[in-house]
């Protein structure tokens, strides 16, 4: 009989003890964390010198790669290794604590924004002229991943002017000012930093999200936008004193919440172009300093479209789908459906570009998930060739004044690799590898489209310097971890052969 009745209860005191010590282990780790972590991820989880540790920022990780983060560190950063001082237990509740919401919903309005600002310099205290006596619009800026700064490079001579701090884990292409004079750099935790490329010093900066995707300016050179995933949300920024403007929620015409997949500048159209992660539709913004005067329209889309590049003349949107891994063409004026692309390898249109052959113009495309590099043409958008590379790339780069376009090797055994294509024949000319055996990956051309430079993705990686005729290699600039590389002058003159 006693032993009956125990076998009835046992479940009912496993269930009891369980939810006895639940909310003791997570006061537990709750006080691990304000110990241990809250130094450098803030007391409220939402970041310091380290990133945020919030369900959404660590959504893309599994527990076990956070244990394993958390008992080992992470080699060549801030991140100490915590397996010596705490038990195997206590680091696996610390990191459910942290893959549950704070108690405490984040809060990141207007007011916290403000907050954060920060002024490093006066207006009128920066210099009339560079410090240097390069070309100031034939620069390179090289974002060096490795220990968070960028350099700046003579894009005449290929070396090194300087050397400077940028945020913590930059996000997105830097934006700079129409004169080539200012760049703003976004941080993937929400730092922005306006930085004075001619007297090589901070100017401000201000923190416009948790979690920030990438920026764009508008074409009028007055506002700056960010895109965040959280909070949910468009931010419109003061783009010279960071002031913020507005926080313009996420949402689709159905009330849906939307992660803000990307923003992108679109000066034929005056206005600035919204990529929404979760609903079918783009925003068209044209922000103004009173919100009550913005002005905001939907575009309607066959299905969410996170991933895209525009027409020259911004008639048209190419979007790819993360979930059909299709593309499609949308006219940004009416959202009438153009075409449906038959490219199935989740095509990685932000980083396309396109060029005339024959007087048409075509585009070409990596692919994410195929080993194959996609031509359309954008007149009765046909897939004019499909050709085969060593793996799945991530960037295509050209000239409009270079015979060829670059493509990278992103993923796989060839991630050494890099395919140059011949623009008249769609055949691959050349696969250089700079560094064998090591990731090389993102192009991107001087200003006169002569030579092509090429990163070497690693701690003690490099930039290495092409002619991009002679396939020569002519300069090599170590660099720590380098990852997107920015010409001035082809990004300020929207040349045709590099995103934006
Ligand atoms: C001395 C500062 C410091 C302390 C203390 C610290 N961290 Fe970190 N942590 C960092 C930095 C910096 C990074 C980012 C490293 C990188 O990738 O550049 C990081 C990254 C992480 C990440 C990866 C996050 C992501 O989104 O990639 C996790 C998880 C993490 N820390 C957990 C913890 C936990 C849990 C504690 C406390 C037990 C802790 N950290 C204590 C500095 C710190």
């Amino acid at each position: 009989m006693r032993e009956r009745a125990g076998s009835h209860l046992a479940p009912l005191l496993f269930l009891l003890s369980v939810l006895a010590t639940a909310p003791a282990a997570a006061r537990e780790a709750a006080v691990l964390y304000r110990d241990l972590c809250a130094v450098c991820h803030g007391p409220d989880r939402l970041g310091a010198s380290g990133p945020p540790l919030l369900p959404q920022t660590l959504g893309r990780r599994s527990e076990a790669d956070i244990v394993r983060i958390v008992r080992e560190g992470l080699p060549a950063t801030r991140m100490p290794a915590f397996g010596d001082l705490l038990e195997a237990e206590e680091i696996r509740d610390l990191v459910r604590y942290l893959r549950r919401p704070p108690d405490k919903p984040p809060r990141f309005g207007m007011a916290e924004i403000a907050a954060s600002h920060r002024r490093f310099v006066a207006e009128e205290a920066l210099p009339d002229r560079p410090r240097f006596a390069a070309d100031p619009l034939d620069l390179f800026l090289v974002v060096e991943k490795g220990d968070h700064h960028a350099s700046l490079l003579d894009g005449d001579r290929f070396v090194r002017l300087a050397r400077f701090p940028t945020p913590r884990a930059l996000h997105g292409g830097p934006k700079f000012t129409r004169d080539g004079r200012f760049v703003h750099f976004a941080s993937r935790d929400g730092w922005l930093l306006r930085y004075d490329l001619w007297g090589l010093q901070p100017v401000v900066k201000v923190r416009a999200g948790i979690a920030t995707r990438n920026i764009a300016l508008t074409p009028d050179g007055r506002f700056l936008v960010v895109a965040d995933t959280l909070p949910r949300a468009v931010v419109v920024l003061d783009a010279v004193d960071y002031r913020p403007v507005e926080v313009i929620p996420a949402r689709g015409a159905d009330g849906t919440v939307s992660r803000v997949a990307a923003v992108y500048q679109a000066p034929p159209r005056g206005s600035v172009i919204v990529a929404l992660r979760d609903v079918a539709e783009a925003w068209e913004l044209v922000p103004a300093a009173d919100p009550a005067r913005r002005r905001l329209r939907r575009i309607p889309l066959p299905e969410p479209l996170d991933d895209v590049l525009f027409d020259p003349a911004y008639r048209l949107l190419v979007g790819s789908s993360r979930s059909s891994r299709g593309a499609w063409v949308v006219a940004l004026g009416d959202g009438r459906v153009v075409a449906r692309l038959p490219i199935e390898g989740f095509p990685h249109l932000a980083s396309g570009v396109t060029f005339v052959r024959d007087g048409r113009r075509l585009l070409i495309t990596p692919n994410l998930t195929r080993p194959e590099v996609t031509v359309v043409d954008m007149e009765d958008w046909r897939v004019v060739a499909r050709i085969p590379t060593l793996g799945p790339g991530f960037f295509a780069r050209s000239h409009r004044s270079s015979p060829h376009v670059w493509v990278d090797v992103f993923a796989g055994p060839h991630r050494d690799a890099v395919h140059v294509i011949d623009k008249r024949t769609l055949g691959i000319v050349a696969t250089l590898r700079p560094a064998p055996g090591r990731r090389s990956a993102h192009i991107e051309f001087d200003r006169e489209g002569r030579h092509a430079l090429v990163s070497i993705m690693e701690e003690d990686g490099a930039v290495v310097v092409y002619d991009d005729r002679t396939l020569v290699e002519v300069a090599r600039i170590p660099a720590r971890h380098p990852s997107g590389k920015y010409n001035v002058g082809n990004k300020i003159r929207f040349e045709e052969g590099t995103s934006h």
